[in-house]
């Protein structure tokens, strides 16, 4: 019964926060304009290109080696028409807590834009057109881990020193401690956030990719993403270990060993240019 209301007292929590975001009012404000059928791709555009900051780092990741883009993608209502509203909006988000997500754990955002490019290659392997969007949900996959970082700096600490002392994962210290874990902390400010549920579902489920519903197939692909980037040692999400594949994701997307090489060979390059998105962030 504790643990439920620990459950409930941690989401009232996550739903207080208040230094979490400059996010949620440029965010939330393109959530409303992109959930009316109405609103045309020149609308959006033009409330991102109010912020300049904001324009100049969307337009930076538009441009990353994520997409690898055959043409370079020079304005907003460009990106808006190449890459589609949910993966801008996804962008417009990943860039304002750019800085959060740096300063929360040494080597998570590698971590988060690692899985990023993972999810698009493993998407692009199995022949996907949403890959993008799934790069996104591998991008904000981890988000839960930085509120816990920056809002419950104490937690954060017995989390830590569970999983050096304990030999866990990151998500079972957590739940050791907490009795949540932060998929489950993703959800509630992706709730708090507006954001879709092909975003919300992988944030929550990317550890037990078996219990999803809605979109069961992104879930596995971040899932496997985010193995795929453990093994390959790029970033750091916490803790020093490799989890096994679920064989339910696997099974779900029909993936073959023999696909591997295609995959890690679309990979290297994506990893090795992302240094530029590394310093793309912290723009001027
Ligand atoms: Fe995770
Ligand atoms: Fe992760």
């Amino acid at each position: 019964m504790s643990g439920l209301n620990d459950r409930m007292a941690a989401k009232r929590e996550v739903k207080r926060i208040k230094n979490l975001p400059t996010v949620p009012g440029i965010v939330a404000k393109i959530s409303r304009l992109v959930e009316n059928p109405e609103t045309s791709a020149a609308e959006v555009g033009r409330l991102i290109t109010q912020d300049q900051v904001l324009s100049a780092k969307v337009l930076r990741m538009a441009n990353s080696a994520f997409f690898g883009m055959s043409r370079k993608i020079s304005s907003i209502a460009q990106a808006l028409m190449i890459l589609g509203f949910d993966v801008v909006k996804g962008l417009v988000l990943t860039s304002s807590v750019f800085d959060m997500i740096q300063k929360s754990m040494a080597g998570l955002w590698e971590h988060s834009i690692g899985c990023a490019a993972a999810s698009g290659a493993v998407a692009a392997a199995l022949g996907r057109d949403d890959a993008e969007e799934i790069l996104v949900a591998g991008l904000l996959h981890d988000l839960g881990k930085v509120v816990l970082a920056l809002n419950m700096p104490e937690e954060m600490g017995l989390i830590k020193a569970k999983v050096e002392k304990e030999d866990l994962f990151f998500y079972e210290a957590e739940t050791a401690i907490l009795d949540y874990h932060h998929g489950e902390i993703g959800q509630w400010l992706a709730e708090h956030w507006n954001l879709p549920e092909s975003l919300a579902e992988p944030m929550r489920l990317h550890h037990h990719p078996e219990r999803a519903v809605v979109y069961p197939e992104a879930t596995a692909i971040v899932h496997v993403a985010d193995v795929i980037i453990r093994g390959w040692g790029f970033g750091y999400a916490g803790d020093p270990l490799v989890p096994p594949v679920s064989m339910a994701a696997w099974d779900l997307l029909g993936l073959k060993v023999t696909d591997f090489p295609a995959i890690l060979d679309m990979l290297e390059p994506k990893l090795s240019n992302l240094a530029e998105l590394t310093q793309a962030g912290s723009v001027e």
